[in-house]
């Protein structure tokens, strides 16, 4: 789906697909150097990194094995609660492993804070965490990521992975929603 496909229920694109493709090329040439010799575990966290993990993985030149988490920390609001409940649980064992938890955003940063710590606590060797996108919100909790993609408004954001009630995954960019949409 395209910026047109939704030309009404879009305030503007942030990012465009060209953008991105740059950007996530960029981060695989930085994790690629980072992580030589390593293989890396790739934890993408559902839904909202699907894209991301997807375009990212492809991008990273040596080999990356790859596990999907599901989280809960919103409940029915909009706002971060901290409390996190693991929806979908890795099949991997940690032990040892070099994690790199992969994210479409982060907001609060809770929900990061909170999984970081349940991954150490497997017994991973490292755990990092690379974000497309952050929020200047993030700043309440001490979260440290060490890839960004980009830092953003705190706007509400939707596209590529990222949803508004389960829609606009599927748009190729990365946009702020229209205010007739969610009020
Ligand atoms: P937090 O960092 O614990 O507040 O939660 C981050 C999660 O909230 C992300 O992984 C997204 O799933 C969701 N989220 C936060 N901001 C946005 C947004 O602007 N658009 C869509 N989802 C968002
Ligand atoms: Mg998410």
């Amino acid at each position: 789906m395209k910026a047109e496909d939704v030309q009404d229920d879009i305030k503007h694109v942030l990012f465009t697909k060209e953008d991105i493709d740059a950007k996530i090329k960029e981060l695989a040439a930085q994790i690629d150097k980072d992580y030589v010799g390593k293989e890396v575990l790739l934890v993408g966290v559902l839904k909202g990194a699907i894209m991301v993990v997807a375009d990212l993985s492809r991008a990273l030149s040596t080999h990356y094995t790859m596990d999907w988490m599901a989280v809960s920390s919103y409940g029915s609001g909009t706002k971060s609660s901290g409390v996190v409940r693991i929806l979908k649980d890795l099949d991997t064992d940690l032990t040892g492993r070099d994690v790199l938890i992969v994210e479409d955003i982060i907001d609060s940063g809770l929900t990061l804070a909170w999984l970081q710590q349940n991954l150490i606590s497997r017994g991973a060797n490292s755990v990092e965490i690379c974000a497309l996108l952050r929020k200047p919100t993030c700043v309440k909790t001490d979260v440290q990521c060490k890839y960004v993609g980009w830092d953003i408004d705190p706007e509400f954001v939707i596209g590529y992975g990222l949803d508004f009630a389960e829609r606009y995954r599927n748009l190729d960019c990365i946009a702020t929603l229209a205010p007739h949409v969610y009020s």
